[in-house]
């Protein structure tokens, strides 16, 4: 007999092989391709994570100088992205202009139906190479800013930096960049991946996936929870005040963002790295305001471990680490997407490898089957 138990939101769900990555909540790991994502982190720059992710290995220097090459080619946005996104409504979420400017990116390619391994390879470095500038460009604009060109001369995470404020910060506050990229590159069957590779199933593009991936991760239970991390941290606004606002949301049942995950249950593997990444950002910052967000997470977080148990994930550390850094609250998410795209493809990649159409069956609920009576009889 057909197994009638409903998994209310797949929780539990096992939906396909994967050998990407590996979450390992009862030893409170993740491995990308077997490696620990925090030696991963810590050791490496985010390129080599990049290539990691789609290759199965790390490269030697000589493929590393290669794929840097290759991302850096397809570095520049066409004339088109660019005038469409200067007539993007400047009130829209960063996360709806990325998506649209997304969703062009496929209409202008002509190998967007070039779905086989070399041309999925193509366009994730291409996705990888431009989003980053959408999101520097759409920020710049919307501050009522001419967009900074790409340059070829900055690795990643330099470049971003360049094309965001014209200028490359310390080396402290990129590598805390370059590390959450890193930490946010890849976390098997999350909503978002599952989204694109729900979408790769039906055997449609890379861009198509890539932008319905987004659009799941725009969602505050998802990948918008850095941005509310960071309000709440302005709403708390003082470490005085940061234990008695967290006892007070606990007794009137808030749900705090950027604490829980589905998965992990005693604590988010990515969160001491990136904490680790943080503080020293802070420390090299020094200034009153980079301190007092530091403290009021700290304390935040202790109250929060200590009342209920409940640890905190990826996005409670990255939050204020991007305030810090400069971008503005809404830019978060697509940040985390700069990052996310290599593992979205990558899943969309592996689910071409071996598809089957995603289709799981429902529990009808609704009324039983009736005749339909003619309008002049109801
Ligand atoms: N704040 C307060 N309570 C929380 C909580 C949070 N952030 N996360 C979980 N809990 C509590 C729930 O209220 C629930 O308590 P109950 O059993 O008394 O009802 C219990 O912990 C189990 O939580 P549940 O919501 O069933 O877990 P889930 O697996 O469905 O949800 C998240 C996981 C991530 C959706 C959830 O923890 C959450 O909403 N977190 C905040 C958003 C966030 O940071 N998202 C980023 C994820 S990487």
């Amino acid at each position: 007999m057909a197994d009638t138990e409903v998994k209310y939101g797949l929780a539990g769900v096992i939906a396909d092989d994967t050998s990407i990555s590996k979450v390992m909540p009862e030893i409170n790991s993740l491995t990308y391709r077997g490696y620990k994502v925090q030696d991963l982190a810590t050791q490496c720059r985010f390129e080599e994570v990049a290539y990691l992710i789609w290759n199965g290995e790390l490269p030697k220097k000589d493929e590393l100088s290669s794929f840097n090459a290759r991302e850096k080619s397809e570095r520049g946005l066409s004339a088109d992205v660019l005038a469409v996104m200067k007539r993007f409504n400047k009130n829209a979420h960063p996360m709806d202009t990325l998506r649209t400017a997304v969703s062009f990116l496929g209409q202008e390619d002509n190998t967007t139906d070039d779905s086989s391994p070399a041309g999925l390879y193509d366009k994730a470095i291409r996705l990888y190479a431009k989003i980053p500038e959408i999101v520097a460009a759409d920020f710049r604009l919307r501050n009522g800013k001419d967009p900074i060109a790409p340059t070829k001369d900055l690795p990643f995470s330099e470049n971003f930096f360049h094309m965001c404020f014209g200028e490359v910060p310390k080396p402290e506050i990129v590598k805390c960049f370059d590390i959450s990229m890193t930490l946010y590159a890849e976390h098997s069957f999350n909503a978002s991946t599952f989204t694109s590779r729900t979408i790769a199933s039906s055997l449609s593009d890379i861009y198509s996936a890539v932008t319905g991936a987004i659009g799941s991760l725009k969602g505050p239970l998802h990948g918008g929870a850095n941005e509310a991390v960071m309000h709440m941290l302005k709403e708390v606004s003082s470490p005085d005040n940061a234990r008695e606002w967290m006892l007070d949301a606990l007794a009137t049942k808030k749900k705090i963002m950027g604490f829980g995950h589905r998965v992990y249950r005693s604590g988010d593997s990515r969160v001491p790295t990136m904490t680790e990444a943080y503080k020293k950002m802070v420390e090299v910052m020094g200034t009153e305001e980079a301190k007092k967000y530091w403290e009021i997470s700290r304390i935040l977080d202790e109250t929060m471990v200590a009342e209920k148990g409940i640890y905190p994930n990826l996005d409670f550390p990255a939050g204020p680490a991007y305030y810090l850094m400069g971008f503005e609250i809404p830019m978060f998410t697509p940040i985390f997407v700069v990052s996310r795209i290599t593992g979205w493809t990558a899943h969309v990649m592996e689910q071409l490898a071996n598809n089957k159409l995603i289709r799981p069956l429902s529990n009808y609920t609704g009324k039983p089957q009736r005749e339909v009576v003619p309008l002049d009889r109801r």
